[in-house]
């Protein structure tokens, strides 16, 4: 009997786009002969829609879902990936690929993050809170990076080199969200890991991935496909095992399930975590899938993999 999935794109958020990509090359890529693919959106408005278009509801949203064996929520960003979709799957009895509520929203807070990575003993970025409230006590002395807690897509994400383009940077990050990080530049490679929780408690952690640009990894190179993915990334195994061991134990920590994309800095004293992704970009193009397929995995069998296991966990 083929298994009915629902795989949900869009949102509010402003990775709404990425999200469609993501979520149209995952119903596309799920095996025609095991899964029956139920496709539903969400509107930059909130508004759910079924594959033709229909607006359906929330209450038809959640008539859908539960109509389904599991769910797989393909919306990056507050108001899905921060937990909010593995929510509304738990209030409605249905099983989800993925982090559930906790995770997601510990995750989707880049603030804390960090205290939960640096109770594992995981380095991250020294950085300042703000809101607009407190942001004018703030006093630049260095180049800082400025970056909504909660966004993603490298939306609102400015490297401040003068005093001078401070307040530009904490504005256009505090459209976004009403707090705001001030972080220390870091200096180091950046390398992504893509750690899979199995329903056992084991991990696969897929071989890491070196993203080679100039500057920041903005929205621009993200999605103009001149990013440089190096997979795998050239470390030796010291640096390899240090990644992967921080990897997993921010998975852990986070109490991440599912398929996360943990991101480092690499840099002389070692790795430095800039955050976690419990929905990361999933066309595949994305590193995600760039990484499984580096080791052997389809793209069709990673989602096959993703999916028989939250049946399994559910169980
Ligand atoms: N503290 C930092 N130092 C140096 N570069 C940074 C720092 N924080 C972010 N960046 C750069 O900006 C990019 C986007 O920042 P990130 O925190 O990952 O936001 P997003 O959640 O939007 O991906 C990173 O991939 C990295 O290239
Ligand atoms: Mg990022």
């Amino acid at each position: 009997m083929r298994t009915r999935v629902a795989v949900v794109g869009g949102g509010t958020s402003s990775e709404h786009d990425v999200s469609l990509s993501s979520a149209a090359a995952v119903a596309d890529a799920l095996d025609p002969t095991a899964y029956d693919v139920v496709r539903l959106s969400i509107g930059r408005d909130g508004t759910w829609r079924e594959r033709e278009g229909r607006p359906v509801g929330l209450a038809g949203a959640v008539h859908a879902l539960r109509s389904c064996d599991v769910v797989l929520p393909v919306v990056h960003g507050p108001h899905g990936e921060d937990g909010t979709l593995a929510a509304l799957c738990d209030l409605a009895g249905v099983a989800y690929v993925g982090s559930g509520v906790g995770a997601g929203a510990i995750a989707m807070d880049k603030w804390v993050t960090k205290l939960v990575a640096g109770a594992v003993g995981v380095t991250t970025t020294p950085g300042v809170l703000l809101s607009a409230a407190t942001a004018s006590t703030y006093t630049w002395t260095h180049p800082v990076v400025v970056k909504p807690v909660a966004a993603g897509s490298s939306h609102g994400v400015a490297l401040v080199r003068e005093a001078g383009d401070l307040q530009a940077a904490l504005d256009a990050a505090l459209v976004l969200d009403d707090r705001v990080l001030v972080e220390d530049v870091v200096v180091g490679r950046e390398i992504d890991l893509a750690v899979l929780g199995r329903p056992d408690g084991s991990h696969i952690v897929a071989p890491a991935l070196e993203i080679v640009c100039d500057g920041l990894f903005d929205a621009g190179t993200k999605y103009d496909g001149s990013a440089d993915f190096r997979i795998p990334a050239a470390l030796s195994p010291v640096d390899l095992k240090a990644l992967e061991d921080a990897a997993v134990a921010v998975y852990d920590a986070v109490g991440c399930r599912g398929v996360a994309r943990v991101d480092f800095f690499l840099t002389a004293a070692g790795p430095v975590l800039n955050e976690v992704n419990t929905m990361p970009g999933f066309t595949q193009q994305s590193q995600v899938p760039k990484m499984f397929a580096a080791a052997g995995t389809s793209y069709a069998d990673l989602l096959d993999l993703l999916v028989r296991d939250a049946l399994a966990g559910a169980c």
